[in-house]
């Protein structure tokens, strides 16, 4: 099994998969995964709508034509939206913001972050996306769901073998008092 520091440290964003499916027992695995996470007051906030083959489709048409109505800069946006379609899986991860808290917006991340690393370990390649939020309103009407959405995540076999992303030392981030 792999050790803890390798599946910290051997995650990378993967935005280039094989065609090859994933199983939906290895999807269920890395949402139960996600399910063990910390979460303000044991809320368990994180909710997950799993998309594949034609919900898929549909998904990333309709998010391509809600960026078309956008008229800032979306950055990596289209980007994001091509790696989706590409994608075999996609989870699209809500936030049941039932307080309206931020802490709740934690949990789910906590939780995001548990699903990679699982994901990881069970050799699979993920990507976190944020790009969607730009379009939040739209993507919410479009599930018909109460929830905020958090985030999208792509699965699948990674083709791909990126570097690791430079990282900030704990000097650089850290100050001990004492
Ligand atoms: C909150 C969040 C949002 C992100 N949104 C996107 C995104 O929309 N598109 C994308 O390609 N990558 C996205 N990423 C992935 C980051 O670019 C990536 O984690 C970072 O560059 C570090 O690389 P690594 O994950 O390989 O270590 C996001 C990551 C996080 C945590």
């Amino acid at each position: 099994m792999m050790s803890i520091d390798e599946a910290i440290k051997g995650r990378r964003s993967i935005r280039t998969y094989k065609k090859d499916e994933v199983k939906e027992d290895l999807v269920r695995e890395i949402i139960e995964a996600a399910t063990f996470a910390p979460s303000a007051k044991n809320g368990q906030q994180w909710r997950f709508t799993v998309l594949t083959g034609e919900s898929k489709d549909k998904f990333t048409d309709m998010y391509r034509s809600e960026l078309d109505k956008l008229t800032f800069d979306v950055g990596s946006s289209y980007g994001s939206c091509t790696m989706m379609k590409e994608a075999p899986v996609v989870i699209v991860v809500w936030n049941t913001n039932k307080l309206g808290w931020s802490t709740e917006i934690h949990s789910v991340s906590a939780a995001i972050q548990n699903l990679l690393l699982k994901a990881h370990a069970l050799g699979l390649g993920t990507c976190w996306i944020g790009d969607i939020l730009y379009t939040s309103e739209g993507i919410v009407d479009y599930f018909k769901k109460p929830w905020k959405l958090l985030a999208a995540i792509t699965v699948g076999w990674s083709d791909a073998n990126p570097k690791p992303r430079p990282r900030l030392s704990v000097n650089d981030v850290t100050e001990f008092l004492s």
